[in-house]
């Protein structure tokens, strides 16, 4: 499963490339306004960081002025994927770009159904949303698997990219069912490579080694 991280936060991208575990930057207008960046600046710094693909959203609602929005956005790198929304006017931009060869990332998906319209419009990436869709009542790790099932049914190459992840048991269940990607916030993914006995383990180990009074050299 590819590990995406979802800021506009320089520092925190930077910090997790160098794990060498990072494969993509997912960001939206939301984060670009929380990072207080000017938006082309900024997707254009996170792009020099990763080699892999970095969503940049769309704000317009119509196709055409999507597609306007797109052409401006796709010249920042190679590496930047186009992300529109899950309507009408965002699949109709979806399918043009993807035939036109560059990744789209359909977001704000909360419906099995509109994975597949967006699998049909030749969609790079489908973003559901666990979280919020968790938040509203729902459970947002069955609508991944439906998606699953769905796209195996059929053979769609469409990327399961899980969004709006809140914890480390939604990485696990997203790598469970078998998602192509999944995108968290830093904090997130710092903490997967927590747990407590590793803390414990590496102290009982050290406060051991000091006793031997050897070093190695
Ligand atoms: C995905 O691309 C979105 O930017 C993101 O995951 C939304 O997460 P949120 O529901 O925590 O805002």
């Amino acid at each position: 499963m590819k590990f995406f991280v979802d800021t506009a936060e320089i520092e925190d991208i930077k910090e997790l490339a160098a794990t060498g575990l990072l494969d993509g930057v997912t960001t939206n207008p939301s984060l670009i306004a929380k990072s207080g960046r000017d938006f082309m600046e900024v997707t254009k710094e996170i792009c020099g960081i990763v080699d892999g693909p970095v969503s940049a959203e769309v704000v317009a609602l119509d196709h055409e002025s999507m597609m306007k929005e797109a052409e401006i956005l796709r010249k920042i790198a190679d590496n930047v994927c186009i992300k529109v929304p899950l309507t009408v006017d965002g699949l109709k931009t979806c399918k043009a770009l993807t035939e036109d060869g560059t990744m789209v990332n359909v977001t704000l998906c909360f419906s099995a159904n509109q994975a597949l319209l967006a699998a049909k419009a030749g969609a790079t990436f489908i973003s559901p949303f666990v979280g919020r869709h968790d938040d509203n009542g729902f459970d947002g790790m069955d609508l991944i698997e439906d998606i699953r099932l769905i796209y195996d049914n059929y053979g769609f190459e469409t990327e399961i990219l899980v969004a709006s992840v809140r914890h480390v048991t939604h990485v696990l269940e997203s790598a469970k069912i078998g998602a192509d990607v999944m995108t968290a916030p830093p904090k997130v993914i710092h903490g997967l490579f927590k747990h407590v006995l590793t803390d414990k383990g590496i102290e009982g180990f050290l406060a051991d080694w000091e006793k031997t009074g050897q070093s190695i050299t």
